[in-house]
């Protein structure tokens, strides 16, 4: 029997589902260390290219693929295509969301657990050496970073069990303002510590000799892994939205929120980052040795690190269950197991693998010194996802639209069926799609490699 399918409710609520799976922990955890690590401002600079011109048509892109079949991602793209090279699109989707899932949840954990340290006190007043050592013991342990991992797979299944309208849309809608309202206060807190200006300068003043080609193709993975393409996530939710919903809007007005968000983060870590003497190319560990320092200068510090922490749990939280989505509806819609058993199923496999990125982690962990091409295996699902995975799936997607489809399937959806009067906005993404998107990819790509 086939299952009637959700649906969002409005625009309004498709808009906010989208951000919840965008907003995580790319942005609050991985853009500053990233960005720490590559050099500041000039990365950015590349890196907001690389929303515009490659992240934004490719999240286009699986809208339209998405909302055009109402499927999930393997299921839409036998619908639209018979070539077998396109059907390589589905699973790498799958591949892409497993792996990111693995390392993803460890870090989620990690945050989880800090909202418990918050709330107990262990944060209040820390000094950057305490800082350190409580991250260090929070990723070391063998246990408890898969407990936690664990946690987060639960917390998120459970969500996904009430179904995509009442679990996603609610949470989101309340959650994502208050999260950009509370990293304005750590930005102004965060500028007016001394020493503050060095870490504006590192954000603001770029120094393009640092740009290399691997520089690029982090700033391209990092822009589809915060606007979570290449993953089928977007063709999932995609498949969800209202008819008449603007598929280019929505897309626009994500972007633009989600690299706000991203900004934000940096402004309020590396002035801290500066300010107390850190390193910016510290790498995974930034946002867990440098917030605390920030709330332990903050007059009500303790309520508002317990607030932070919280809130990143969530937001990392919804951005996890839309990863998992991707995986439930291909399980009930193509393989035919009920939701329930779906979503235990893909928890159960997660853990399993995962907890080996868990326990390698910490360069001290358990499993640290297995080395794959010279990366843990914490590193290698992230690596593995971002500088590879995410790519050619991204390519294989706007070359889909570019020359798989037909015109006038993507002219329906991009239009609603021409109820939009956005002619000129379509033509000009469908030349950015054709020529200018594919091309950027193969060149960064293939250069980073040869
Ligand atoms: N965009 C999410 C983040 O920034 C991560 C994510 C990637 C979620 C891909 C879903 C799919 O945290």
């Amino acid at each position: 029997m086939e299952q009637k399918r959700e649906k969002f409710s409005s625009s309004l609520t498709v808009f906010f589902a989208t951000l919840s799976s965008a907003v995580g922990l790319g942005n609050i955890w991985m853009f500053p260390y990233v960005v720490g690590q590559n050099g500041g401002a000039a990365f950015i600079i590349v890196y907001l290219g690389c929303v515009l011109l490659i992240g934004l048509p490719t999240l286009i892109s699986e809208f339209v693929v998405g909302r055009g079949t109402r499927k999930n991602v393997c299921g839409a793209i036998s619908k639209v295509t018979d070539k077998r090279r396109f059907k390589l699109i589905g699973y790498i989707a799958v591949l892409s969301t497993s792996c990111m899932l693995f390392f993803y949840t460890v870090v989620a954990g990690w945050v989880y657990s800090y909202v418990f340290k918050a709330l107990f006190g262990v944060l209040k007043g820390v000094t950057a050496e305490e800082a350190a050592q409580i991250f260090n013991s929070t990723s070391l342990g063998p246990i408890s970073p898969i407990i936690w991992q664990l946690i987060v797979l639960v917390v998120a299944g459970s969500i996904l069990g009430l179904g995509v309208k009442s679990g996603i849309e609610k949470l989101t809608k309340v959650l994502m303002p208050i999260l950009m309202g509370l990293l304005i206060l750590c930005v102004l807190t965060s500028l007016t510590l001394p020493g503050a200006y060095s870490g504006i300068e590192f954000l603001l003043k770029p120094d393009f000799s640092k740009v290399t080609v691997g520089v690029i193709l982090s700033a391209l993975g990092l822009a589809f892994f915060k606007l979570s393409v290449g993953t089928g996530t977007m063709v999932t939710y995609g498949s969800y939205f209202t008819e008449d919903n603007d598929l280019i809007g929505t897309a626009g007005k994500v972007a633009i929120a989600d690299t706000g968000v991203s900004l934000l983060a940096g402004l309020a870590i590396f002035p801290a980052v500066f300010s107390f003497g850190l390193a910016p190319t510290e790498g995974p560990g930034l946002l867990f040795n440098t917030v605390p320092l920030i709330f332990a200068k903050m007059p009500g510090g303790s309520i508002l690190s317990i607030i932070f922490f919280g809130l990143t749990a969530m937001a990392a939280t919804m951005a996890t269950i839309s990863l998992l989505e991707v995986l439930i509806a291909l399980f009930t819609e193509e393989l035919k197991i009920s939701r329930k058993k779906s979503i235990i199923i893909n928890i159960s496999i997660i853990v399993l693998i995962g907890s080996l990125a868990a326990l390698s982690a910490n360069p001290d962990g358990v499993l640290a010194h297995i080395k794959i091409f010279g990366f843990t295996i914490f590193d290698s699902f992230d690596k593995f996802v971002s500088n590879i995975l995410l790519p050619i799936n991204g390519l294989l997607v706007i070359l889909l639209l570019g020359y798989g489809l037909s015109k006038d399937f993507i002219i329906e959806q991009l239009t609603n069926k021409g109820t939009l009067k956005n002619q000129k906005v379509v033509s000009l993404l469908m030349f950015i799609i054709k020529y200018v998107t594919p091309i950027l990819i193969l060149i960064v790509f293939v250069k980073s490699f040869v």
